[in-house]
């Protein structure tokens, strides 16, 4: 199966500049690799950035014609296309930016932005319906994790999945190939502290079971691991064969760690 290594960029880099060094670092650096190898570095294991909505479209033309996919962080639950809702943007609107995917329900938009069940739920059925693909993140807290509620709060996130498909059930054919699970626990994001593989493992069991459950077809569907991931420890989670790719964020601003990341998922899964 493919591996999936994101790269969720957040409010960074702070300048276009800055964007087009961290592009122009990454897509040389691929390139000279390739020509290194017999193989294209990441056949096995699909490279996808999501850049701040302001770079999205410049990130989108610039990655045009390379492997690299782009996604956006977030879309607008008010409506698929257009409308008077000052300071969002639409999934129509990022599709026309070039992206092909984005990211919903990231522990800092839950947090942050009080994202809850309903509003992700109509997030995902404007991305879905205007052609994009979700990398839907779920996760506990630390609070629920060391009350052992992991499985728990998880059920509950992915109930957005469960109505979506209630909602919407011709979307069940092909969900599978629009819909990517990271499990990410909130409080692996950004502190260096990780979950044991084995414990991702159980999670991942679980979330693939589950959604299983709300459709046979999803029994194939990605689950990723998002917190921490860096270069020293992609390896391990990689070698595991319930982890289909990484949502990666401090790590994936260095050129240098977030090819050590893919290329560490695309050996494993080789
Ligand atoms: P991190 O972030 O890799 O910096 O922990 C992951 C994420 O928030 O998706």
């Amino acid at each position: 199966m493919q591996a999936w290594v994101i790269g969720n960029w957040k409010q960074n880099p702070a300048t276009s500049h800055d964007v087009d060094l961290l592009l122009n670092d990454l897509l040389t650096t691929i390139d000279t690799k390739e020509q290194a190898d017999t193989e294209p570095s990441n056949s096995r294991c699909q490279l996808m950035v999501a850049p701040s909505c302001i770079h999205l479209a410049a990130v989108s033309a610039h990655l045009a014609g390379s492997s690299i996919l782009s996604a956006a962080q977030d879309v607008s639950a008010y409506s698929a296309s257009v409308g008077a809702y000052t300071g969002d943007c639409s999934a129509q609107q990022i599709a026309d930016a070039g992206a092909t995917w984005t990211i919903l329900g990231h522990s800092e938009r839950r947090q942050y932005h009080n994202e809850s069940h309903d509003t992700l739920l109509q997030k995902m059925i404007h991305a879905l319906t205007q052609g994009l693909g979700v990398v839907f993140c779920i996760g506990e807290t630390q609070a629920q994790y060391d009350a052992k509620q992991t499985l728990e709060v998880i059920d509950a996130q992915l109930l957005v999945v469960k109505d979506l498909l209630a909602q919407q059930p011709e979307l069940i054919v092909s969900l599978s190939e629009h819909l990517i699970i990271a499990y990410e626990p909130v409080w692996a994001i950004g502190t260096g502290k990780v979950p044991t593989v084995s414990e991702v493992s159980q999670t991942h069991q679980h979330i693939k079971q589950t959604v299983t459950g709300f459709a046979e077809s999803l029994k194939v569907m990605s689950v990723l691991y998002g917190g921490s991931v860096n270069a020293d420890n992609a390896d391990s989670f990689a070698a595991d064969s319930m982890i289909d790719g990484a949502l990666v964020g401090g790590a994936s601003l260095k050129v240098e760690s977030f090819l050590a990341i893919a290329n560490a998922f695309s050996q494993a899964k080789g």
